[in-house]
């Protein structure tokens, strides 16, 4: 009996996939009638590898097609689509999230938002736009001459759209708390293909639920972010040691004292890695001071080994 029903279950499974694929493939043809040729990748395509790549490849999967829409008119009618035919679907801003299926996915559409990208200060300066796909260093660069400066992503490649929903830690976060706490207004396609925008005044619990909810309420393709000035050059730097009993004590103090202090102090962030390389173990202390200040005080707490060699 159980193996009839394990059968059954594999037959069942085996139908299931094979229905999905066939909705995911009649999906991908329409979507080719009703975006531009060029974005709408099948893996036959020459750039579809690229595209797909992720900076894990516990996230490489391989979806039917790959769109990549271009306005959130565009991401309403790939919904659409996608909706009315009941097609599995992923999105993705970046594709850092190393989570297997959390921005690709097997045999149905992937949503890629990366052409999506566009940042500009708005005229009063109180905030930035940014399109869910930008990487954080493009958005840095671009307005990096403008004067201000805005919470976003530590590492440069991560994108804005999953690191914003999923909460967001930045250098500033001591002072002004997560990037979503930061979110003035989101622009939101909802699974209907309405678009609204979502802030304090209008849509304000689907304001609040976006300020960590991820992927759950609908594709956000534009942030505001509340901008701020910024103070000309900031000081930083990451030093690698060895991980031995003594320096992951020490900088395991060295964290403890330092979230201590934090509050009295906070232009200061603090990010303590523990990883491997080729050669072993090893830590990395990753310190940024938001102002012009070299070997602020706080950073002098408990790394030894550290200050040493930040001269
Ligand atoms: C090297 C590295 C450094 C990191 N540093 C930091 C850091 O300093 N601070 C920090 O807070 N986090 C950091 N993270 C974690 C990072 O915030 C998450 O991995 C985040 O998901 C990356 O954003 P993304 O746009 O690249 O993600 P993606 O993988 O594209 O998306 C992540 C999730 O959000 C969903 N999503 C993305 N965009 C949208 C959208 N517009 N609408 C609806 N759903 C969407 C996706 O479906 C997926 O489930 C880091 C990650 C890595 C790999
Ligand atoms: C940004 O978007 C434009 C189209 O809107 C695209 O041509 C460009 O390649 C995108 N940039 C990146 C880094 O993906
Ligand atoms: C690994 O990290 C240690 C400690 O910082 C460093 O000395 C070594 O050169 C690193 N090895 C590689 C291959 O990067």
């Amino acid at each position: 009996m159980a193996g009839i029903l394990v059968l059954a279950a594999l037959i069942f499974a085996f139908i299931c996939s094979a229905t999905e694929i066939a909705t995911a493939h009649g999906s991908c043809t329409l979507l080719s009638h009703i975006l531009s040729p060029n974005q709408v990748l099948f893996p036959s395509d020459e750039s579809y590898a690229q595209v797909n790549d992720r900076w894990s490849l516990t996230a490489q999967l391989e979806p039917s097609c790959i769109v990549l829409p271009t306005s959130a008119q565009e991401v309403a009618s790939v919904l659409k689509v996608l909706v009315s035919r009941s097609t599995m679907f992923a999105v993705k801003s970046k594709g850092h999230k190393p989570i297997t299926g959390f921005n690709n996915i097997n045999s149905g559409v992937t949503i890629d938002l990366s052409w999506i990208n566009e940042t500009s200060l708005a005229e009063d300066r109180s905030f930035v736009r940014l399109g869910s796909g930008a990487a954080w260093v493009d958005a840095y660069r671009k307005l990096n001459s403008q004067g201000v400066s805005f919470p976003g992503g530590r590492c440069s490649t991560t994108g804005v759209g999953g690191l914003t929903l999923g909460g967001g830690i930045s250098f500033y976060s001591a002072n002004v708390g997560f990037v979503a706490d930061n979110v003035l207004n989101f622009e939101v396609v909802l699974a209907s293909g309405k678009i609204i925008n979502a802030n304090r005044d209008h849509n304000s619990d689907l304001f609040m639920a976006l300020k960590g909810g991820s992927s759950n309420f609908g594709i956000v393709t534009r942030f505001d972010v509340r901008a701020f000035e910024d103070y000309g050059r900031i000081f930083g730097g990451g030093v690698f040691s060895k991980a031995t009993t003594d320096t992951t004590s020490q900088s395991l103090n060295g964290v403890y004292d330092f979230v201590k202090q934090n509050h009295k102090d906070e232009d200061a962030a603090l990010a303590t890695i523990f990883n491997y390389n080729a050669t072993g173990k090893y830590i990395l202390n990753s310190m940024v001071y938001t102002k012009p200040v070299a070997i602020p005080a706080i950073f002098k707490l408990k790394f030894p080994f550290l200050t040493s060699r930040m001269t």
